[in-house]
């Protein structure tokens, strides 16, 4: 057997392809080498030391993220020596900060109280608003991680919740990078980046100035990417908020006619959070502004429900057959008195494509005018 491109990873003997890391491979081939600070399609940090494997003949451990793989390599990705490696790893990560999800109780003796506790704490003020949807957490139960050996480390920088959308808890922060990596590498805003020295170390904008008055345009891209509770959505902090019992609905973002796709997270029948579909076009997992926090317009109370007819400078709620009744009656009139060309329509770019579509047929096939423009163009 040519073994030119061939590694062994548990066992199993897999081709790989030039540049492709042991990591990759793994994946391509369904082995699951748990990560925390990995971002797919961009350049590996090798920061948080969870993607651990043992290779036979190497003097320590290796991050499979970052590390090529290479002819007649012979991998282990759960052997002893990795988990104990891991454990130690996801230890210190939950003492550098404020990770109060009750995974630093875990006993491993006693699997079930901790997860019994966790359920009864749930709605516990103190509790990190991320209880529930944290990479973190779900690794710390993963690995059984039994917590208390490390002091944990104090917090240098106070909450900052001045910003419009993004709250930042530098409490929670574990300084994987992947917020700086989904900024710079993958929207290309290159507003943050790391700051400061050791045990000061944080992720800071533009010097070190709150989000809101540096070059963030409120993308989100760093929220998504947020393993912990270190970034959230402001809208989060609402009570109704419990992360991880969300169902996600997916659907189109109607704010323009890019057709982005995107999950709206629902729990009681509220839109609590969005975030982008992993993957697929045209957006692969990435949204802008509105498309990530301009929700909250849906549960508004002054938000109208129905049509409104203007009837001697007021307006009258109507339902919609009569709006539309109307629409089409003066329509008529005025194409029958002064022709199709006395109507123009005027569409919009905050609209989706098929709903343009169908405005400039209906212009067309059923007024009988080319009259029919867009806001863009003004
Ligand atoms: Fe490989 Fe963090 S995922 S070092």
């Amino acid at each position: 057997m040519d073994t030119e491109n061939i590694i062994v990873i548990d066992g199993h003997e897999l081709s790989f392809k030039p540049d492709e890391t042991i990591l990759q491979v793994a994946q391509r081939n369904g082995i699951d080498i748990p990560t925390l600070c990995y971002m797919e399609g961009c350049t590996p940090t090798g920061s948080c030391r969870i993607c651990l494997v043992e290779v036979e003949g190497a003097r320590s451990l290796v991050v499979s993220c970052a590390v090529p793989a290479s002819p007649k390599m012979v991998v282990k990705t759960e052997s002893p020596r990795v988990i104990r490696a891991r454990r130690m790893n996801i230890e210190l990560l939950l003492a550098s900060g404020d990770h109060n999800c009750l995974a630093q109780d875990l006993d491993m003796d006693s699997w079930t109280d901790f997860q019994l506790k966790a359920m009864e704490a749930k709605e516990h003020q103190a509790l990190c608003p991320s209880y529930g949807d944290c990479r973190l957490q779900d690794l710390a139960v993963r690995y059984q991680v039994k917590t208390g050996l490390f002091k944990p480390s104090e917090t240098c920088y106070p909450i900052e919740t001045v910003n419009p959308f993004i709250v930042r808890d530098f409490s929670r922060c574990i300084l994987c990078g992947r917020c700086v990596q989904a900024c710079n590498e993958v929207q290309v805003n290159n507003a943050i980046s790391f700051g400061y020295r050791g045990a000061a170390s944080k992720v800071v904008a533009k010097g070190d100035l709150a989000l809101k008055d540096s070059d963030c345009v409120f993308c989100g891209e760093c929220v998504q990417a947020c393993p912990v509770g270190a970034l959230l959505p402001k809208q989060d902090l609402h009570p109704e908020y419990v992360p991880g019992k969300a169902k996600k609905v997916r659907t189109t973002c109607a704010y323009c006619g890019v057709g982005c796709q995107l999950y709206l997270h629902v729990k009681d029948n509220r839109v609590i959070k969005v975030t982008g579909v992993k993957g697929v076009g045209p957006n692969f997992g990435s949204l802008c502004v509105k498309g990530r926090f301009g929700y909250d317009f849906i549960h508004d109370p002054d938000r109208l429900k129905t049509p409104l007819i203007r009837e001697n400078g007021e307006f009258r709620n109507v339902s919609w057959e009569e709006a539309l009744n109307f629409v089409a009656e003066r329509l008529t009139q005025i194409k029958k008195t002064s022709g199709p060309d006395s109507i123009m329509v005027l569409t919009s770019a905050r609209i989706t494509n098929e709903e343009n579509y169908l405005a400039q047929k209906f212009v067309r096939a059923v007024i009988g005018t080319n009259n029919i423009d867009h806001c863009a163009r003004l």
